[in-house]
């Protein structure tokens, strides 16, 4: 299966994409972990992402392109976390790989803020939002510290779901018109609300 997981963000992609890899046993290919790990190992590629990051813009499409072309290659069940994320990515995607549904994780906007902003990351990849912490500052997986993503501040976040508004969503009629669309309205469902939901798509396929 090969399954692009769409939703602007702070919509849970990231969340839902941990669960669905277990589960279903896919390869979880996140573009913004790749370019956050590029970032960490002070590589070109992460020195170029970096300043479109950091300023809520989409990274060039032709590098974005190349990465997970290359990531995705020998590999037959994957889950796109994050791309493709405009029309011409979707369109080089279909240049090399035949999607099976696309996954659309519908929040309400006035929810994301307050999710993003909230967030707490540990490097081993868990992810938590403060609410649901009770004061600990510390992975309940490994017990290291956790930190706060650089572009979750109010203002690269604002630019971010811009982004999304402007560029990403024209994906849902992409996807809508070539019949591989699923929506999960998500409402305010917890987290395994949404993803017993998720397994009723994928379990109908
Ligand atoms: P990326 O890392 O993909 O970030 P994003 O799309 O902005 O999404 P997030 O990771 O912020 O949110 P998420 O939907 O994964 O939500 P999460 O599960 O963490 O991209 C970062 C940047 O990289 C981009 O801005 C761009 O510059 C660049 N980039 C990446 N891909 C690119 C591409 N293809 N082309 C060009 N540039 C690219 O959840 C968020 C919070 O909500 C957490 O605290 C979580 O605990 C909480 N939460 C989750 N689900 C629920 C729930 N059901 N109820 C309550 N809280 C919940």
């Amino acid at each position: 299966m090969k399954l692009v997981l769409l939703g602007a963000p702070g919509a849970g992609k990231g969340t839902q994409a941990e669960k669905i890899s277990a589960k279903y046993s896919l390869k979880h290919i996140s573009t913004g972990d790749i370019f956050r790990a590029n970032i960490k190992g002070g590589t070109p590629i992460g020195k170029l992402a970096k300043s479109y990051i950091d300023a809520g813009k989409l990274v060039p499409d032709d590098v974005t392109c190349e990465i997970v072309k290359s990531a995705v290659q020998g590999a037959d069940d994957y889950m796109l976390d994050g791309f493709p994320r405009n029309v011409y990515q979707a369109e080089k995607l279909d240049g090399f790989a035949q999607v099976d549904i696309c996954l659309n994780l519908e929040v309400d906007k006035a929810l994301l803020m307050d999710r993003i902003c909230g967030r707490r990351m540990c490097v081993c990849g868990a992810s938590y939002h403060v609410s649901r912490l009770n004061g600990s500052e510390v992975c309940a997986k490994c017990g290291k510290p956790l930190y706060r993503r650089e572009d979750d501040n109010p203002e690269t976040v604002e630019k971010r779901l811009e982004t999304y508004e402007s560029q990403t969503a024209p994906l849902i009629d992409y996807y809508g018109a070539q019949g591989k669309l699923k929506t999960i309205i998500c409402g305010d469902k917890s987290p395994e609300e949404v993803f017993a939901a998720v397994c009723e798509v994928l379990d109908s396929l």
